[in-house]
């Protein structure tokens, strides 16, 4: 049965498809602070890990609130690499970062992910879907957080 909460059916494909977009750098920039999480050293070891693991998470919990968000909107939801790496703009990493160079890609990675969903969030306005905006909006707030904290790092 379709669903009928309001929306226009022609918007619900660039809806989805904006969630999926930010779901999919959610989820590869998770897995990338992760590794980090594991691999960083230095004197600065047990702060960054622990900021680290305090990112990872949240973006974990940010990833089931919008793939969840698309369930609701009667579409299928991305749940694989394959679909991940091909949706989401965020560079893999190979082989092992120094501390600030970990920082440096983050920086990027929570800026360019700033950027993505400010696009969306300025291309949804007429859907009228308040609660996808609000969701994708509260996304923009915390990675700029995440991105202030650890530019922080760098004096
Ligand atoms: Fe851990």
């Amino acid at each position: 049965m379709a669903i009928s909460i309001g929306l226009n059916p022609s918007d619900l494909k660039k809806l989805v498809q904006s969630i999926r977009e930010v779901l999919s750098d959610t989820v590869m920039l998770s897995v990338k602070i992760r590794g980090f999480h594991w691999n960083v050293v230095g004197k600065d070891f047990w702060e960054l890990h622990e900021l680290f693991e305090l990112q990872y998470k949240a973006l974990n919990d940010a990833a089931d609130v919008l793939a969840e968000r698309i369930r609701a909107l009667g579409e299928k939801s991305p749940g694989s690499f394959i679909e991940f790496t091909r949706l989401s703009q965020i560079k893999e990493v190979d082989g092992l970062l120094s501390p600030n160079q970990m920082i440096e890609q983050l920086i990027k990675d929570h800026e360019s992910t700033i950027q993505r969903i400010r696009e969306h969030v300025k291309n949804l306005q007429e859907t009228n879907d308040f609660e996808s905006i609000d969701m994708l909006t509260g996304r923009l707030y915390e990675h700029g957080k995440f991105a202030w904290m650890v530019r922080s790092y760098l004096s």
